[in-house]
């Protein structure tokens, strides 16, 4: 019966990896895969998780089974962190369900809006994280795509990411990245959330916002705004969140599903389907990351450490947004300025692919075929080389 599968292509990014593994010059340069890198290149286990997970190993009697929607602690300790306490304290109103990974609360949350509505479509972003569209549609969800960011000017498309929301009929899903868009960088300021709120509640639609970098745009405040601002204005909202890149555990699987509805009812049956579902799709979440990150935010001395470590991070992305961006326009001759005004890991050059297949055969530096860079694989000792082999490919 297995003879009736073809053969899947290679992950477009995953295959970026492997090009580089292979490549013997020293002067290398990984830009592809989306994870934080220190100024030496490594992704390493942040000083309080590691701290945490001592403890908790410690302090672990029993490995028996949680329960579909996972540790209790966890789920309103994330909540808070990322609803804020306004909304968190609403608590008889949420739905919360630990996930692996923020994959897995896409994954979940698609999952409740086809129980809601059999063959409903979810709106996103054009461009998006290239692998929402594989988790939302596989689990039964129509794709459809609102403008977003216009890569001839690398700016936002508002007024036509507007009117195109304005108009969807009421009740549609409307997945938002809640901070440092994948793969542009390119987010709303507050006013523009606003605006978005505004239609949302007017044309009485369904925000799924997608937050995977809390704390690494600006600060875990700053960066969970729109989230903040969206859910004053409308009576339902989910969130996935994904603890993978700020606590930096991302093989941990560690998520949460976070559903925002009307009232104490209706958040008791959403609550109910979120077990359901989950028992369906991996019956229980692991434990590991979720009982690290538990710990680490109920202590006030490792939550602070870890804090620092996270704001660490954000200020050293946005110091490298600062110099690739005066490098590559030193060395170019062209206006790289708007990679300053973009958050997060990731912004997207202006490549054609072949351009991308230049960049990495004649200049060592690799990068996502549609020109997403990872920002963190820039450092002082390798900005000038990744200019210029830059400015040298977008010549040709
Ligand atoms: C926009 C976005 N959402 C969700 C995720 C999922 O993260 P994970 O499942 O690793 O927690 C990622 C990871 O790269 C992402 O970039």
């Amino acid at each position: 019966m297995l003879e009736t599968l073809t053969r899947v292509p290679p992950d477009p990014i995953l295959g970026v990896s492997a090009a580089f593994q292979k490549d013997e010059s020293p002067d290398k340069v990984d830009l592809g895969v989306g994870v934080y890198k220190d100024e030496a290149g490594k992704t390493p286990v942040p000083r309080a998780v590691k701290r945490a997970e001592q403890e908790m190993l410690a302090a672990q009697s029993s490995k028996t089974y949680l329960s579909p929607i996972g540790n209790p602690g966890f789920n309103a300790q994330v909540a808070a962190l990322t609803l804020g306490s306004d909304l968190a304290g609403r608590k008889s109103d949420l739905a919360l369900a630990q996930t692996p990974g923020g994959s897995g609360a896409l994954r979940l949350g698609a999952a409740l809006l086809v129980a809601a509505k059999p063959g409903a479509a979810i709106h996103v972003s054009d461009p998006t994280w290239a692998n929402h569209i594989p988790l939302l549609g596989n689990a039964g969800l129509q794709i459809e795509k609102y403008p977003y960011y216009n890569a001839s000017t690398n700016t936002l498309e508002f007024e036509r990411m507007l009117s195109t929301l304005d108009a969807l009929p009421a009740g549609s899903p409307v997945l938002l990245h809640a901070c440092c868009h994948n793969p542009t960088g390119q987010d709303l300021d507050v006013g523009q959330w606003t605006a978005v709120a505004e239609v949302l509640a007017r044309r009485r639609l369904l925000p799924f916002l997608d937050m995977a970098y809390q704390g690494l745009g600006e600060d875990l405040d700053r960066d969970a705004a729109s989230i903040r601002i969206i859910a004053r204005a409308v009576p339902e909202l989910l969130v996935a969140v994904s603890c993978s890149k700020n606590f930096g555990i991302y093989r941990e699987r560690t998520g949460l599903l976070a559903v925002l509805t009307a009232g104490s009812e209706p958040a008791s049956i959403v609550s109910g389907q979120l077990g359901r579902l989950a028992r369906t799709l991996w019956s229980m979440p692991p434990d590991h990351g979720a009982a690290v990150v538990d710990r680490l935010l109920s202590q006030p001395d490792l939550r602070q450490d870890w804090m620092t470590e996270l704001q660490h991070m954000a200020h050293r992305i946005n110091f490298l947004r600062t110099l690739l961006a005066d490098r590559l326009s030193a060395a170019s001759g062209r206006d790289f300025g708007w990679i300053k005004r973009q958050r997060g890991m990731f912004s997207r050059l202006p490549l054609a692919p072949e351009q991308v297949i230049l960049a990495r055969d004649a200049h060592h530096v690799y990068m996502a075929p549609d020109g997403r860079i990872n920002i963190a694989g820039i450092s002082p000792a390798n900005v000038e080389r990744v200019a210029a082999g830059l400015a040298e490919v977008m010549k040709q």
